[in-house]
């Protein structure tokens, strides 16, 4: 039996629909596939976390959520994951690209080395292709799916995080773009969701935060903090057949911070 709250039927947005997460495990993957049960959707959380991975199988209850050990570096590990989920499942409709790494902020590029660059590209770039190259796989002869970069700010600006974590992010938007182009003949659709900071265990960790620190990290959206929630709403939205003539599209979340230039202008401030 599944322990999620359950909608009405008539409510529910992805009702009988099979989807894959990566890196959901925790944070806004585990959000996710919470969000996405709920929804109706029967969900393969794909993670490196194993002990965390199989409690939130376990918590939404083994008939909608299955776990599945895999790196997303690994293309034999998530081919694997993909015929869970269709041995399991019988097809998949969803894939979120999701699972990140990103390395310990240092002073300046001289300080990184060239392996500790690849494992964060490997992980945030590489992952999202090899998903995306066996979601296709199995996508293409439904002629359907909907696939999702998660992205970040980072991905349009710089000077947020890391040079690693930050090149990785620019560029999944652009696999998102050209995915888009390639697949949209098969009526697959491809596109980002790129959220601003969320006060959860990995920003934390990166920038050494605690409950203070996290409330007073600059937001042109006053009066209201981001949420895993918020971010899962809007993978909801593009998992859904809501969304089905959007492709190709890098949808923001974050408070207007990213076509926003708080420094100079009207509205600057001082
Ligand atoms: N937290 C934020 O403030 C924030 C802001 C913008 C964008 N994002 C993006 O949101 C997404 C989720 O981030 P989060 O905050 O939930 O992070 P998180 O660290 O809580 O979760 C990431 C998950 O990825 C998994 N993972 C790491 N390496 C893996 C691998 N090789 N194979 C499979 N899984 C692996 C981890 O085990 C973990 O469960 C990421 O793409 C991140 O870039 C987060």
């Amino acid at each position: 039996m599944a322990c999620i709250s359950q909608l009405p039927d008539a409510a529910k947005r992805l009702q009988g629909k099979v989807a894959m997460i990566t890196g959901g495990a925790r944070g806004l993957g585990e959000c996710m596939a919470r969000l996405f049960c709920q929804h109706g959707a029967k969900v393969v959380i794909a993670d490196i976390r194993d002990q965390l991975g199989q409690a939130v199988q376990d918590s939404i209850g083994t008939e909608l959520a299955t776990y599945v050990h895999c790196d997303v570096t690994k293309e034999t590990d998530v081919e694997n994951a993909v015929n869970i989920a269709i041995y399991k499942y019988g097809k998949l409709d969803i894939m979120v690209n999701n699972a990140v790494l990103i390395d310990e902020a240092k002073p300046s590029i001289l300080d990184n080395d060239v392996t500790e660059f690849e494992r964060v590209v490997s992980v945030n770039l590489t992952g999202p292709f090899l998903g995306t190259k066996h979601a296709a796989k199995v996508m293409i002869p439904a002629k359907k799916g909907s696939i999702i970069m998660v992205g970040s700010v980072c991905s349009s600006i710089g000077g947020v995080a890391t040079h690693a974590y930050t090149s990785s992010k620019h560029a999944v938007v652009g696999l998102t773009k050209n995915t888009a182009a390639e697949l949209g003949k098969f009526g697959i659709r491809v596109n980002g969701l790129s959220p601003y900071f969320i006060s959860n265990a990995l920003a934390r960790e990166f920038f050494k935060l605690d409950d203070d620190g996290c409330s007073s990290v600059y937001s042109n959206l006053k009066g209201v903090a981001l949420q895993e929630e918020d971010v899962a709403q809007a993978a909801l939205y593009l998992a859904s057949d809501e969304s089905k003539y959007v492709s190709g599209h890098n949808l923001a979340v974050d408070g207007g911070f990213t076509t926003i230039n708080p420094i100079f202008g009207l509205f600057s401030k001082s």
